[in-house]
């Protein structure tokens, strides 16, 4: 049986969204309130969503446990309470929107997920914005 299991999780950061190589005035235009200078946060909010086959002596795709644990460490611990541009290496050089956080988010979690699982995820910068990789 295919089946999918999803966890949510969430971590409090700060950003800024602009590009380096264009003027004030266009970062401004292009991306307004994200673009002032001393950063503001955001709550996200995300839903990792595995997908493959139950085993069948556990009756599980995978124990959540397992999971949770991952999301913990690789996502949570390194990115809860951090200024993104700041304080992490993936967004030093990297724009901090939804979509590329959500990109790094997933390939962070597929790096240590086995191959067997379909992964997906979901990544909410407010309640109604949100993003979804792969598309
Ligand atoms: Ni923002």
């Amino acid at each position: 049986m295919r089946i999918s299991v999803f966890r949510k999780a969430h971590f409090n950061a700060a950003h800024r969204l602009y590009n380096p190589k264009w003027s004030d005035e266009r970062n401004d235009a292009v991306f307004g309130l994200c673009n002032n200078p001393n950063y503001h946060g955001h709550n996200y909010e995300m839903e990792v969503k595995l997908t493959g086959e139950v085993d069948p002596e556990t009756g599980y795709l995978i124990d959540l446990k397992i999971l949770k644990d991952l999301i913990k460490e690789k996502i949570e611990d390194r990115f809860d309470h951090k200024n993104l541009n700041l304080d992490t290496e993936e967004f030093k050089a990297l724009n901090p929107t939804a979509e590329n956080i959500c990109y790094v988010i997933w390939t962070i979690l597929r790096e240590h997920l086995d191959e067997k699982y379909d992964l997906s995820v979901r990544l909410f910068e407010t309640p109604r914005n949100f993003v979804e990789y792969p598309a």
